[in-house]
């Protein structure tokens, strides 16, 4: 295994509040990298994958991203990876399995918004899994917010030391360009989306009398600022950047292409290659020489008339090689990849080999599971892939009693993918779908009618909550069971799940059984 070919990965997700920019931002990074040629290519190529499949025109609609894919390019030496993520919150759970393949992200903030809700919930992810971030805080040619007060929001809110690498001078319709506190250089900014990566003017250093000249009083203010974020902030620590302690930020506005060169250049030179992945049995170093990976995503019908289901995997370790054995570790079953695809620049292409860190797409017909392991036959199990406990809870029943058979294996594939979460009652009676945004049902109702040919009844439930219950006190586990079976539940991987109405019941439930783990979160190990 070519050491160098892992050291040149970098593999990243993009994360923000919906409308910050991120869509814009994803365009501009593949612009940049020479990956597109044609601004608006990304919007264009979502508007066609919308045509080609029926259930997202529940997205078109809405005009939200529901789907999530692949971008490979070159920068440099590098071989960027980057991961797109839905933008609607009702599909987060979506967004954080795909955090558990990246090794570094990039968090858009809107200048003028500050941190917003769902860009908590997002670093909260980051966080536990320690992911390095670079912020990007966009639309500084809008009147945004003072840039001392957005540095302050992003360390109080999200828990990061905030290291300054650019600071505005001027914003709104005072936005002259950014003062670059690494190299020391000033590079202008000019309006709109013809500019090119290259043709900025640099003036040099603090004192560069042409930037008085220039800039004015817009000049004098921020030079004051600078000086005074120079002397203030430490400089980057890469140890505490790589731990997800620190993270550099960059001021810029994506839609006029100012400030991605410097997004690009800072996760090429402080993104970390792939590094070393925990398996239950023991941790995969990526320079092994045999194959592993895990998949992260699983998605039916991207081409609705092949009709296909894709395995998104990331590679773990070893080199991929078109048409090798790989096994499946759940199943101990083996598969074929011959036509195993990669995602070079928005193309589904058939992939020859790929590397730690590469993303690649299996077709198949429900083999893969979300979360499961491939090998060259060791029995591995990659660990730490997400599921949250629902906040939406709805039973489902099959409209034409005779199609019930057809609905649950239908309900099996689409937890498989993670589309939405089942839950069948211990004591029986109508299943129960768990979801964490409303919009997951209509998805749902949408791809069985169209995919299945179910059509379905959704009801109301009384459940609110749900904590997937364990022990290591087995007699208190089969006790706690006994004492709760009209509200206990099994998930899709059978595992005992308790159902609530209120969070009051699950406090009480805790105190009167310490033995039992309540948890909001199931990995999957
Ligand atoms: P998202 O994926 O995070 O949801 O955001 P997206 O890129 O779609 O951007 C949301 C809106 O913000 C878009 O405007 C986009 O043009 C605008 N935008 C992105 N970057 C900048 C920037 O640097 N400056 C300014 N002023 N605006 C920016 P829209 O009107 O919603 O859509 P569109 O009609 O422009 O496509």
């Amino acid at each position: 295994m070519s050491l160098s070919e892992v050291n040149r990965r970098r593999t990243f997700a993009v994360i923000s509040h919906p409308d910050a920019g991120k869509t814009t931002l994803t365009e501009k990074l593949l612009l940049f990298s020479g990956a597109i040629h044609i601004a608006g290519a990304v919007k264009g190529r979502k508007s066609k994958r919308f045509a080609t499949s029926d259930w997202m025109e529940i997205e078109k609609q809405r005009g939200i991203s529901v789907a999530s894919s692949v971008m490979q390019f070159e920068y440099g030496d590098a071989v960027v990876n980057l991961l797109d993520t839905p933008g609607h919150q009702d599909f987060s759970e979506d967004t954080y399995r795909v955090l558990t393949a990246v090794d570094a992200a990039v968090m858009v903030i809107d200048g003028a918004n500050g941190v917003e809700a769902q860009t908590l919930k997002l670093l909260e992810v980051c966080r536990r899994q320690r992911t390095p971030i670079i912020t990007f805080i966009n639309k500084l040619d809008r009147d945004v917010r003072p840039p001392l007060e957005l540095l302050s929001e992003v360390e109080d809110h999200l828990g990061v030391a905030a290291i300054p690498f650019s600071w505005p001078i001027g914003t709104g319709k005072d936005f002259r360009g950014v003062y670059d506190l690494q190299r020391s250089q000033i590079r202008a900014f000019r309006a709109g989306e013809a500019v090119r990566p290259d043709d900025s003017v640099t003036l040099q250093g603090l004192d560069d009398p042409r930037a008085v000249e220039q800039f004015g009083e817009t000049w004098l203010r921020a030079k004051d600022e600078i000086e005074l974020v120079a002397g203030a902030t430490p400089t980057l620590d890469r140890e505490l950047f790589l731990a997800g302690k620190q993270s550099p930020v960059l001021f810029g506005s994506a839609i006029n292409n100012f400030g991605i060169r410097e997004i690009l250049d800072a996760l090429v030179d402080l993104a970390p290659p792939p590094k070393v992945r925990e398996a239950v049995q023991r941790p995969v170093d990526p320079a092994e020489a045999r194959f592993t990976g895990m998949v992260f995503k699983v998605q039916a019908n991207m081409d609705q008339q092949h009709r296909d289901r894709v395995a998104f995997v990331r590679v773990c370790s070893g080199k991929f090689d078109r048409g090798m054995a790989l096994t499946v570790t759940r199943t101990g079953k083996k598969i074929k990849t011959s036509n195993v695809v990669s995602f070079l620049s928005q193309r589904r292409e058939i992939t020859e080999e790929a590397y730690p860190g590469d993303i690649i797409g299996i077709p198949n017909h429900g083999t893969l599971c979300l979360g499961d392991t491939l090998t060259e036959g060791e029995m591995l199990e990659f660990s730490g892939l997400p599921f949250f406990s629902p906040e939406i809870f709805q039973t489902v029943e099959a409209l034409d009693p005779m199609r019930a058979k057809q609905l649950s294996e239908a309900l099996r594939h689409l937890s498989e993918e993670g589309a939405i979460q089942v839950f069948r009652p211990m004591r029986g009676g109508p299943t129960l779908l768990g979801a964490v945004g409303a919009l997951q049902f209509e998805v749902v109702s949408h791809r069985l009618a169209g995919e299945y040919r179910v059509e379905v009844r959704f009801s109301p439930s009384r459940y609110r909550l749900s904590r997937w219950v364990s022990s290591t006190d087995a007699t208190a586990m089969k006790r706690f069971i006994e004492f709760n079976a009209g509200r206990m539940a099994y998930d899709a991987a059978e595992q005992m799940t308790l159902l609530a109405a209120h969070p009051s019941e699950i406090a009480a439930l805790k105190e009167t059984y310490p033995a039992i783990v309540f948890s909001e979160m199931r990995e999957l190990s």
